[in-house]
């Protein structure tokens, strides 16, 4: 494919080490952009200087939500190689919301090729300090100046780059979680399982009632029995209990995360058995009442490894373990920023370096 490039005349000043990154405010130079449309297809791919975007006010995505966006992260290795982490695994999830809710697919190798060019514009921006890293965010909206509902004609796919430090301002502290049985994330054969905004979209209702109510996080049950768990608001979810991980099965109406398969091929590799399955919160509390609940993470681009102190639903609250960071959280914490940041040789293809 081919890029043009048009670079900023007025780079910006990049945050200094001695100011702690947050998640997701401060933006580089440069964006990725190209359009669709039904003659051309994906068309005129061009890296330029980060600004706003011009749309007619009756473009369809602010209308009906035609949406999708991916999460993945570029890394610093301590001999300057730029690194993404599994870029093929974000890039099939990416198609696949596409092919969910009527968008162009893009060619693999072309999604690549993009994310590169503009990660490799704006490499000076990755930070290095441990815990930080550049998040990529690369979205699709429906630009059809349109009122009715269908399927939009014409896209612009963007992809934006965000130096970050840890999603929660906790870090790697345990967060609290809130677990919801009066809203519902996503229902099987919704959207659930595809990276749409409309899924958050949904979740923030009840965030903000578990945020006033001191909680980071929603987790959420099935919106068909309210009885079994099925993921947080920004991450996939892990239970040890007694001694195996579990963590709940991609039923249609969870997002398929590229940390959780992750997680699940790590410990497997350690010699955990790792079950796929549903569980209730009832069993769940079960666990933590007998003592066998002995950690809980939630796992994601963003939160990366978040190990969970609390959980709370309807009055009950438990606290999980002594409510520090379990042993297993923190391995797969270090492991999985260790191969992130090529410190430590993951399994064959999860690193790919940028050119
Ligand atoms: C990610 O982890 O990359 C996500 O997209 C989650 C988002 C809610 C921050």
């Amino acid at each position: 494919m081919n890029i043009r490039y048009e670079l900023t005349k007025n780079p910006k000043n990049k945050p200094t080490a001695d100011n702690p990154l947050t998640f997701g405010t401060i933006f580089t130079d440069h964006m990725f952009v190209m359009d669709y449309n039904p003659t051309d297809g994906w068309n005129d791919a061009r890296v330029v200087p980060y600004a706003p975007l011009v749309l007619e006010p009756s473009a369809m995505v602010f209308h009906y939500g035609q949406e999708m966006f991916e999460g993945m992260k570029a890394y610093k290795a301590e001999d300057g190689r730029v690194l993404l982490f599994r870029p093929d695994k974000n890039i099939e999830r990416a198609n696949n919301t596409n092919e969910r809710i009527c968008i162009p697919t893009i060619p693999e190798e072309d999604f690549l090729q993009v994310i590169k060019a503009v990660v490799k514009t704006d490499q000076d921006w990755i930070p290095t300090k441990p815990g930080t890293s550049l998040y990529i965010r690369p979205f699709i909206i429906a630009t059809d100046p349109f009122l009715g509902v269908r399927p939009s004609s014409t896209y612009k796919f963007v992809i934006i780059l965000s130096p970050v430090g840890a999603y929660y301002p906790e870090g790697l502290n345990p967060v609290k979680i809130w677990i919801e049985d009066e809203y519902v994330r996503a229902v099987r054969g919704g959207l659930g399982e595809a990276k749409a905004g409309a899924n958050y979209v949904a979740s923030l209702k009840a965030q903000v009632k578990a945020h006033d109510a001191g909680y980071s996080q929603v987790l959420w049950l099935d919106g068909v029995e309210r009885k079994y768990i099925e993921e947080v608001g920004a991450m996939n979810i892990f239970f040890k209990i007694a001694g195996t991980v579990v963590t709940p099965a991609l039923n249609g109406s969870i997002l398929p995360g590229v940390t959780r398969r992750s997680c699940i091929e790590l410990c497997q590799s350690w010699g955990y058995p790792v079950e796929e399955r549903k569980i209730s919160a009832d069993e769940l509390f079960e666990a933590a009442q007998n003592g066998t609940l002995e950690e809980v993470w939630g796992t994601g681009t963003a939160a990366v490894i978040s190990p969970v102190g609390h959980l709370r639903k309807d009055d009950a609250v438990v606290q999980i373990g002594d409510g520090g960071i379990g042993e297993l959280s923190q391995k797969l914490y270090d492991t999985v920023t260790g191969i992130q940041l090529g410190k430590i040789e993951g399994p064959e293809g999860w690193v790919v370096v940028v050119e």
